[in-house]
C-alpha cells in the first residue's frame, strides 16, 4: 500500500545511517517528502526508532521552516514578494491575506483549504505584484483581487 511504501522510505533512510540520532533532519526530510508534511504517526515512529525523546523530535520539526506539521491545504497561493513585486505592493497584499484568513506564510486555515505561501521572485517580474494560484501565474494584483480569488475558492 501507499502507507507500507511511504514507511518503508523513511525506514531506508534511518538504515542507512545506521539508526544514528544524528539521522533526524534527513529522516525528517523523508517523512516531509513522503507525506507532504510531517505526520504525527511517522514522528513517532521516528522518535522511537532513533532514540530520541519524542517531545525533542518536535522541537525539531517545529524549529525548521522547512518542515510543516500539517497537510496542505486543497488549494496553494504563493504570494511574490521580491523586490518587483513588493515596490509594487506586495506586502499590502500579504497583509490583507493573512488578515482575512488568519495565517501566516506556511500555514495552512484551519479548514484546510488554502495554503499560504511567499516567495522571492516568481520569474514573473513583468506582471508585479504577482502570485501563484494552484498552477496560474495571476499579476497586477492588489489586495481586493487578491482576497476575491481566495473567496472563489471557499465557496
Ligand atoms: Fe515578483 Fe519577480 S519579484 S515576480
Amino acid at each position: 500500500s501507499a502507507e507500507e511504501k511511504r514507511r518503508r522510505m523513511i525506514i531506508a533512510t534511518m538504515r542507512k545511517n545506521g539508526y544514528a540520532p544524528d539521522a533526524l533532519i534527513e529522516t525528517l526530510h523523508t517523512v516531509q517528502s513522503a507525506y507532504g508534511y510531517l505526520d504525527a504517526t511517522e514522528l513517532r515512529f521516528v522518535a522511537n526508532e532513533l532514540h530520541i525523546p519524542p517531545s525533542l523530535v518536535y522541537g525539531v520539526a517545529t524549529f525548521y521552516h522547512a518542515f510543516t506539521l500539517k497537510p496542505e491545504g486543497h488549494h496553494r497561493c504563493i504570494l511574490c514578494q521580491g523586490t518587483a513585486c513588493y515596490i509594487k505592493g506586495s506586502p499590502a497584499i500579504l497583509r490583507a491575506v493573512t488578515k482575512a484568513y488568519h495565517i501566516t506564510p506556511g500555514e495552512t486555515t484551519e479548514d484546510g483549504e488554502i495554503s499560504l505561501l511567499t516567495a522571492r521572485c516568481l520569474g514573473s517580474c513583468s506582471l508585479a505584484p504577482a502570485a501563484i494560484m494552484d498552477e496560474d501565474v495571476v499579476g497586477n494584483l492588489t489586495p481586493e483581487r487578491t482576497l476575491a480569488a481566495l473567496e472563489g475558492w471557499t465557496k
